[in-house]
């Protein structure tokens, strides 16, 4: 069982109240929304007056994925943006710990994310900080794309470190290229919480994808 965290980038952004209200009334437990700046990333997708607008009307709570440089400039924006969860790079920021706690002050769950070629090692020292860890298992900017096979090893190395660390309560999120095919091996190896967006909204039936993927 898995939670999951339907990407929008993922979906028709012509029709965003109808595809906030199927994720509303499927078993998705949060709703991922993605920021890129087109420097992090090679792409920009849509912003905090979207995301404003979108918790208005999400039944969901709010998880922010910032593919952003320098994300502590943005954190209250966040805030006042409604999101409830939020994840920073770790190659996007100089004072990893500092952003963390500010997004922490802030009444928010705080994540660290590691791209595909970062190691889990370079967590050692700042994973107590840290509620979640989101842990791309594709190169971020683009939805659509293919699955690394490498997350499952990096998975299993997370939940380890964080094992010997007795972080109990820290939660692993997987981004990027997950489906109902991988869903299953992915929760094995440790992951908690699942984004997917193109197997979802490209799909005929995203709240069945939905809860295929989360009770995989
Ligand atoms: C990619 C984004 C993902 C993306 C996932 O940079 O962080 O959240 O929307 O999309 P799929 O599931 O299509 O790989
Ligand atoms: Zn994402």
């Amino acid at each position: 069982m898995a939670v999951v965290s339907p990407s929008i980038l993922g979906a028709d952004f012509c029709h965003l109240a109808e595809v906030i209200d199927i994720v509303n009334h499927s078993e998705a437990e949060l709703i991922h929304l993605d920021v890129m700046d087109g420097v992090f990333v090679p792409n920009i997708s849509f912003g905090f007056p979207v995301i404003k607008h979108i918790s208005k009307i999400s039944e969901k709570p709010l998880d922010v994925h910032l593919m952003i440089m320098d994300p502590d400039r943005y954190i209250e924006t966040c805030k006042k943006s409604g999101a409830g969860w939020v994840s920073v790079h770790y190659e996007a920021c100089t004072h990893l710990d500092r952003v963390l706690s500010h997004i922490k002050e802030l009444g928010m769950k705080a994540g660290i994310v590691l791209n595909p070629h970062t190691p889990v090692s370079v967590l050692e020292y700042s994973l107590e900080n840290a509620d979640f860890v989101l842990l791309m298992s594709v190169n971020p900017g683009f939805g659509g794309q293919k699955f690394i096979p490498s997350t499952y090893r990096k998975i299993k190395e997370l939940r380890a470190m964080a094992d010997r660390q007795e972080l109990k309560n820290l939660k692993i999120e997987v981004d990027g290229g997950v489906n109902t095919d991988n869903a299953a091996r992915l929760t094995e190896a440790g992951a908690d919480i699942l984004v997917a967006g193109n197997a979802v909204f490209a799909s005929d039936d995203p709240a069945a994808v939905i809860s295929a993927i989360r009770n995989c």
